[in-house]
Order: C-alpha cells, then sequence, then structure tokens
C-alpha cells in the first residue's frame, strides 16, 4: 500500500506542457518546471556536499557526477549541435555549486544500504532546483539514494559547446518520485558468460537512466551452464560451467552486488529451479531426470533436457540447501527460484521418480508443492521474499505464500489472472519485453524458424502495466523489467542489443506518465531517447541508433506525416 499513493495523478500546474526542447530527461519527473534563460556552468564550478557524516559511496557518486559533467561534453541534439547556442554565452550567468542536503531528521546511510531495503520502503524521491540568476543550485531529498538520483537528474541537464557547459532552460524546479518500486533489467548469464567487466558496465548504463532501473535480476544458471561457484557444492562449478575461466567466483559476486549497491540498484539472483537444471547432472547425475534425453523437444523447451527430480526428499534437500547457500551471501530482500517450463513427460519414464510418487502416493503436483514448501521455506527462514515465474502460480497448484513476487512472461495477457489470485507481480512479458527475440531460430537445421519478432523500444514503451486490472488491484503490480536471453547474446553485443531499448521500461516505470498528466507517448519521447542514447555512446556504451541522424538533429522532422 505503501507506494500506492504514487499511482494517483496529482493535479499539475495548469497549463503546464512539456516545454519543447526538454530533450534531456529520462526518465522524465513527476514534476517540472523550466524557463528559457542559458546558464553556464562555472569553471569553479563544485558540488557542496552538506550531509553530516556523508558515507563514501555518496561522496564517490558526486565525484563520478563531477567526472561526467566535465567529462560527457555532449553537444545539444540540433542542427550545428550548439553553435547557434554561442550568442548566449556572453550574457549567460554561470552556476557555481551544487548544495546537496538531507531533509530534517533523515537517516544518513550509504547508498548502498538505501538500495537494497524491501520494495515500498525505500526512498527514492527529491527535489532539484537551478535558479536562472547564478545563485547555488539545490539538492534535496530523504535519504542518500534520493539525492543519488538527484545527481544523474543533474547531469542530464548539459550541454556542451565550444568550451561551454549549460543548460538553456533555466530556472529548472523539478520534483521526482517513482511511480513503481521495482524496476529491473534482466540478463542470462548461463547461455553465454559475461564478464565482471561487462557486467559492471552495463550496471553503469542502468544508474544513468536515474538508476530508474534499480534492479539487476542476474538469471546467473540454467540447463547449459552453471557459472557460479558456490562454497558448499564446488563441484557445481567445476562440472558445470563452460570453462574455469567462465565463473563467478564468490567475490566476483561480492563485487558485483556491491558495485550495483552503491549506483542505487539491488541484485536479484534467480537459480532457476527444478526446471533448467540439466547441467547440474555433471556434478550430481542421481539428483538429474532425463538428462539429455532425446528428442530434447519432447522433454525440454531447448536443449539439454534434464530437470531436478523434485520428488525425491534428498533432492528438495539438497536444492533448499543450495539456494539458502547462495541467498545469505547476498544482501537483497528477494530472490527468485524460477519455476518455469517443467516439463511433465520428462518424470513419466523416470524410475527414481515413480518410484517415489508409488511409495508415497502422491501425484507430480503433490510433490511440486513439497518440493516448493521446501526450498520456499527455508528462504522464508532467511528472510528472503520468494520470487517465481507465471507457471508456479498459474499451471501448477502449489501452495505459494502470500508474500510469493510473481513475473509475468509469456503472455502480458497473464497478469490479470495473477493478481486475481492476490499475488504481487512483475511485469516482464515477452510480448512486449523480450530483448533477444528477433535474430531468428537459433537450432542447427531449422534455416527459417523463428524466436518472435524483434521487440522495438517504442513498442515495449506502449506497454501499459496496469491494463485490464482493477484500480483495487494497482497496488500488486510492483514494476517490470526487459530482459536479455542470452541464447545468441554475449559480451560481443550486449550493449547494442540492450541499449537503449531497456530504458523504455525504465521511463514506463519511474514516470508512469508525463509531467502534464498525460500518458507516455511515443512521439514526445523518442528526442529525450536520442539523448539518452548520444550521452550513453560519449560514455563509452556502444547503444544503436533509433534513426539516421539527420532525423536525430530534427525532432518530428521523420515523423510519417512530417
Ligand atoms: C543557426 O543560425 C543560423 C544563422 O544565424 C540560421 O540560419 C540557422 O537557421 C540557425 N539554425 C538553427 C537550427 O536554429
Ligand atoms: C521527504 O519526505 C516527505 C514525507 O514523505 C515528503 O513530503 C518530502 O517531499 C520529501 N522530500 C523530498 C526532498 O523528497
Ligand atoms: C538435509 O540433509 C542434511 C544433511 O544430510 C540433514 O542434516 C538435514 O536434516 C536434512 N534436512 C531435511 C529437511 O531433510
Ligand atoms: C489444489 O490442491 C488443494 C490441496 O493442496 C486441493 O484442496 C484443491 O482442490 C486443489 N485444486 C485444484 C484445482 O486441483
Ligand atoms: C501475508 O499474510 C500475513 C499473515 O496473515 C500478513 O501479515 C501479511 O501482511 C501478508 N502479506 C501480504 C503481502 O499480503
Ligand atoms: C486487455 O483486454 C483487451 C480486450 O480484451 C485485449 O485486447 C488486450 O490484449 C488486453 N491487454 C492485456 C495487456 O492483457
Amino acid at each position: 500500500m505503501a507506494f500506492f499513493r504514487y499511482l494517483i495523478i496529482l493535479p499539475l500546474i495548469a497549463g503546464c506542457l512539456l516545454p519543447s526542447g526538454v530533450q534531456a530527461l529520462w526518465p522524465i519527473p513527476t514534476t517540472l518546471e523550466t524557463g528559457l534563460t542559458t546558464l553556464k556552468i562555472s569553471s569553479a564550478f563544485y558540488f557542496d556536499v552538506q550531509v553530516e557524516g556523508a558515507p563514501s559511496d555518496l561522496r564517490d557518486a558526486v565525484a563520478q557526477s563531477q567526472y561526467y559533467l566535465e567529462n560527457d561534453k555532449l553537444g545539444r541534439l540540433v542542427v550545428g549541435r550548439g553553435a547557434n547556442d554561442t550568442a548566449a554565452f556572453a550574457t549567460a550567468m554561470t552556476l557555481s555549486k551544487l548544495t546537496l542536503f538531507l531533509a530534517n531528521g533523515a537517516a544518513v546511510e550509504p547508498i548502498s544500504s538505501e538500495a537494497v531495503k524491501p520494495l515500498g520502503t525505500r526512498s527514492e524521491e527529491y527535489a532539484l532546483v537551478i535558479p536562472a540568476d547564478g545563485s547555488a543550485a539545490t539538492l534535496t531529498a530523504n535519504s542518500t539514494l534520493g539525492l543519488y538520483r538527484g545527481l544523474t537528474t543533474f547531469n542530464q541537464l548539459f550541454y556542451y559547446y565550444g568550451g561551454v557547459t549549460y543548460t538553456l532552460l533555466a530556472p529548472i524546479s523539478i520534483k521526482d518520485t517513482p511511480a513503481y518500486p521495482f524496476r529491473g533489467l534482466g540478463l542470462d548469464t548461463s547461455r553465454h558468460y559475461y564478464p565482471v567487466s561487462d557486467i559492471q558496465r552495463t550496471l553503469d548504463a542502468m544508474s544513468w537512466v536515474k538508476a530508474s532501473i534499480n534492479t539487476f535480476h542476474w538469471h546467473i544458471t540454467d540447463s547449459q551452464s552453471f557459472p557460479l561457484e558456490v562454497a558448499q557444492y564446488p563441484e557445481l562449478a567445476i562440472k558445470g560451467a563452460y570453462s574455469p575461466q567462465e565463473v563467478y567466483t564468490a567475490s566476483d559476486v561480492q563485487y558485483i552486488v556491491q558495485y550495483a549497491a552503491a549506483r542505487g540498484i539491488d541484485v536479484m539472483m534467480e537459480i532457476d529451479t527444478p526446471g533448467h537444471t540439466a547441467i547440474m547432472a555433471a556434478a550430481y547425475p542421481e539428483y538429474v531426470a532425463c538428462f539429455e534425453a532425446s528428442p530434447w523437444a519432447f522433454f525440454s523447451g531447448e536443449p539439454p533436457a534434464g530437470q531436478l527430480r523434485f520428488a525425491l526428499p534428498e533432492v528438495a534437500n539438497f536444492t533448499a540447501s543450495l539456494l539458502t547457500n547462495i541467498a545469505k551471501t547476498l544482501p537483497s530482500h528477494y530472490f527468485s527460484t524460477g519455476g518455469d517450463e517443467i516439463n511433465k513427460n520428462c518424470y513419466t519414464n523416470d524410475h527414481p521418480t515413480q518410484q517415489q510418487l508409488k511409495r508415497t502416493g502422491m501425484t507430480l503436483n503433490g510433490a511440486l508443492d513439497t518440493f516448493t514448501q521446501i526450498t520456499h521455506g527455508a528462504l522464508i527462514a532467511q528472510g528472503k521474499t520468494p520470487v517465481v515465474w507465471e507457471e508456479m502460480a498459474l499451471d501448477w497448484n502449489v501452495t505459494l505464500s502470500n508474500e510469493t513476487i510473481v513475473m509475468v512472461w509469456i503472455s502480458s495477457a497473464d497478469a490479470a489472472a495473477l493478481v486475481e489470485k492476490g499475488f504481487r507481480i512483475i511485469q516482464a512479458p515477452s510480448d512486449y519485453f523480450y530483448l533477444d527475440t528477433g535474430a531468428g531460430e537459433w537450432l542447427g537445421d531449422n534455416p527459417t524458424g523463428s524466436s518472435g519478432p524483434f521487440r522495438t523500444w517504442s513498442e515495449a514503451y506502449t506497454f501499459d502495466p496496469l491494463a485490464n486490472l482493477t484500480e483495487a488491484q494497482y497496488e500488486l503490480v510492483f514494476g517490470g523489467e526487459q530482459i536479455l536471453w542470452s541464447e545468441q547474446s554475449g559480451p560481443q553485443n550486449v550493449d547494442p542489443i540492450v541499449w537503449p531499448r531497456a530504458a523504455s521500461s525504465a521511463e514506463i516505470f519511474w514516470s508512469g506518465k508525463q509531467p502534464t498528466g498525460a500518458a507516455l507517448n511515443v512521439a514526445e519521447a523518442l528526442p529525450r531517447l536520442h539523448d539518452v542514447r548520444y550521452r550513453m555512446v560519449q560514455r563509452g556504451i556502444n547503444a544503436i541508433p533509433l534513426q539516421p541522424q539527420w532525423c536525430a538533429f530534427r525532432p518530428d522532422a521523420c515523423d510519417m506525416n512530417a
């Protein structure tokens, strides 16, 4: 209920339209007032951190912000890249500091502690005021996390031409707070391995869109490889990783979790069970049914076949222990146990499973229920909230704790049935948000096969998280994410396949609507997304172009009826 209030459309300043020329901000803030005065950054500009005992990650964030302010050197996306703005420079006032305050009574905690608090209890809002007369700009928030969000907005406001860093929009007044608490990006590191540096770069880019993407959903293992070192079960990675080099060590994981948290991002790890586990057979052959059975398509969604023998008590025990040993090393309150695409055929002729069912008189469904009680019970005992894919709630009759968060993936149409059952949901529907599709089928002998159409940024941007839900159900929508499955992706293409496309959901789930109260609109968004993309390129991300450069410099000139 805590964040329901964000969904109420506030009465806004009458007649306030998004000023033309506001091409900079992504995601668009809750409220925004701008003027028409040019304001330059002084050569003596500094960040004045008026936070008693400022934590080191806040100081690092300020230093990073200063670095971007000096080094982005992004020319305005207009013909001439700002050459015409120079006339205004001579008389423009200069801004010499941004003062950061925490609101009275706000506790001073590191960004990395604020970032991993339970959803709905994080304070992400901030207020940013930049006067036109050169007097100090101010950034105020109730937490260091809010200050961090505000710093990213501040950086987005400035352009560069001929040695001058400036905005044309002073005075500027922004109040900003997210519409939904969960805003994720999913990455599968099993089908292909991504070195730590590629994950770091992806986390950086997530943080630039105001860290509006505040959750890294790390689908770390799957049937093809198990690249995670688990101290208690070392054989899983020794035998299940593609190579000894393609492993996330315990210290890699801690490094990534810390790196993310300092950027306002929570890491929600997923160990998909009991399906998507074939490669565990390399270390534990007795725990896996139908391993590499052929034809794989009868037993599994993808090669190789193989799923945990979840009916066996020792497998439930092992899985509970595996999940909790991993989860207890992570600060996040959330842990995904997956649960998608469990194939019943895998167990039909699996002797250990059938024997166990006969002995206990249980059905396969009953056994899955027991397995879920044991594995989820162990996570809940650790203070974690289980997260599952939609089949666990819709296709199987298993009892899930009322705290369980369910992720929609098969179709956007499935959200309604989940909230009908009272579940809190995360929207990751493949018909809008999958980043992997569009490259054709990857099966060796099926040259004309399809993995589904490419989902464009603009199609993703039209997603309505509340479609077909009743107002009383809105509070069950925690947010959503775009996700990259890695059958045909790796470190070579992660930038272009993700960026700037994944900024679509960032705006849907942070802004929800335009500052005017109007619905988000693709034509309005396009010039701002160009801005995101050009700034990402300046900072070293290989984000793909959205249109010919001719169009990027001429907003609306390439519209259908222009
Ligand atoms: C820039 O200034 C030149 C000369 O003053 C003018 O012809 C041109 O239209 C201006 N361009 C833009 C994009 O305003
Ligand atoms: C701080 O929190 C209070 C109470 O929720 C809110 O009214 C205020 O706007 C917040 N301040 C900022 C700067 O976000
Ligand atoms: C799981 O196995 C461990 C070690 O064999 C044992 O100590 C523990 O009691 C078992 N737990 C359950 C729930 O069966
Ligand atoms: C689901 O399982 C419960 C017992 O665990 C049973 O009472 C209920 O009838 C089952 N529902 C369906 C639709 O099979
Ligand atoms: C789940 O149930 C418990 C006990 O009835 C209750 O305290 C809690 O608020 C519920 N949680 C949700 C998310 O509904
Ligand atoms: C909402 O319902 C309409 C009408 O039944 C349907 O066309 C549309 O696909 C649904 N949208 C979602 C996201 O479920």
